[in-house]
């Protein structure tokens, strides 16, 4: 649907005048390498999608909010004087989580009607969650403002950490901050250096020469991933603890060198807990490799550090299972790949391959077939575009 098309939805849903109807757009995100490291506190490298979340929004004369969405047959009306109540409902929290945020944080809104279109698929591990969230915070903001809200670094810096606080604390999922972030600061072609403890970040251009970046997604229903996701962070506190008694410096598990990791002598209460340090340590240090791989054109490096990400990822940090493990495994087996992971939380989502351009249709023919082989059902296959972060869309 092109923006003319989802303004004429909106008026059929909402009614009103299409002279009056804004756009706005936040996209999800893919995460080159740093899984599992914005919470620890360390570098975390992803990149904005081409996929995204598109809000049409128009005025209302009350002091309500109107939500609908293109794909699903819902019409949720919120009363800004009751935002409190809503924090159960099966869609629609993500954006009330966002205007009650906002409030809170002393924002003035106005009643407005919002139209969600969203090409991001849904609980895939590319972030359809944070950028709903940010595109709903500028949407709501921009309404509620006379004069154009300037998108500058600033505004995308509160407007990552107002959504990640709607999530964590609206809708109850303990994120961290790497994917608003992502989907607020996307640059086209760029991937993000962010160092989850300061929030400073660096663009890097992400030359692939002549490789594409090809996403695949298992399909899988991911009904256990918060808790499955909340209880990694909690072993990683754990672990954090146990450290700070022989090293009382450190602040997060990515102040661990992997040189202090060797060295020391920390009494984990588990097998596991030490399993899931490691990965946290070793991985900060692969994100630190790979950022020298890409900027000095070695692609290769950077496929090989993939690889190794997705293995400890697999047996360390233990949240990949089959289906993402048969997508590495049969990705690896074809020619031009040059390096295939597991991306975001894990348990089911997406995996993130680098494929040389003239070995894309082989790739997407050959992995899909094994995949339904083996699993029984199929994956989806994108070849994606790294685009811009969230934005008001005037003129398109
Ligand atoms: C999810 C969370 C992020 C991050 C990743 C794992 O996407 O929302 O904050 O922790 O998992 O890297």
């Amino acid at each position: 649907m092109n923006f003319n098309q989802l303004k004429e939805k909106h008026i059929e849903i909402f009614g009103g005048n299409i002279d009056e109807l804004r756009t706005f757009s936040s996209p999800g995100r893919v995460n080159l390498i740093g899984e599992h490291i914005d919470y620890n506190g360390g570098f975390v490298l992803p990149a904005a999608l081409t996929l995204e979340t598109i809000i049409i929004a128009g005025p209302r004369d009350d002091e309500r909010l109107g939500l609908a969405a293109t794909d699903l047959d819902v019409l949720v009306k919120a009363d800004f004087d009751k935002i409190d109540d809503y924090r159960n409902l099966d869609w629609g929290n993500y954006q009330i989580g966002v205007a009650y945020e906002l409030m809170d944080a002393g924002y003035k809104l106005k009643g407005c009607n919002l139209l969600y279109h969203i090409t991001v698929p849904f609980a895939s591990g590319l972030s359809s969650s944070a950028s709903i969230e940010v595109a709903t915070l500028l949407a709501l903001l921009s309404m509620a403002n006379d004069a154009p809200i300037i998108v500058d670094d600033e505004f995308k810096k509160m407007a990552s950490l107002i959504s990640q606080k709607a999530e964590n604390e609206y809708v109850g999922v303990n994120c961290g901050i790497m994917d608003q972030f992502a989907s607020a600061f996307g640059k086209k072609d760029n991937c993000i250096l962010l160092d989850c403890k300061t929030l400073e970040f660096r663009l890097i251009p992400l030359h692939l020469k002549y490789n594409k970046i090809v996403i695949v997604n298992t399909n899988k229903n991911r009904s256990l991933a918060h808790s499955k996701y909340n209880e990694r962070r909690a072993e990683c506190d754990e672990g954090l603890e146990t450290i700070k008694k022989e090293l009382p410096n450190i602040t997060c598990l990515a102040d661990v060198s992997v040189e202090d990791f060797n060295v020391g002598d920390f009494a984990f209460s588990s097998e596991t807990i030490k399993k899931r340090v490691m990965h946290v340590v070793y991985e900060c240090d692969r994100v630190t490799k790979s950022v020298e791989a890409l900027e000095g054109g070695d692609i290769a490096t950077f496929g090989r550090l993939m690889n190794e990400s997705h293995d400890s990822l697999r047996d360390l940090y233990e949240v990949t299972g089959i289906e993402l493990n048969t997508l590495v495994d049969e990705a690896r087996k074809i020619e031009g790949v040059l390096g295939s992971r597991m991306t975001g939380a894990g348990f089911g989502g997406c995996t993130v391959s680098i494929v040389r351009t003239d070995c894309v249709d082989n790739f997407v023919r050959e992995v899909g077939k094994k995949y339904v082989e083996i699993i029984g059902y199929e994956a989806s296959f994108y070849v994606s575009e790294i685009g811009d972060g969230c934005r008001e869309r005037v003129n398109e």
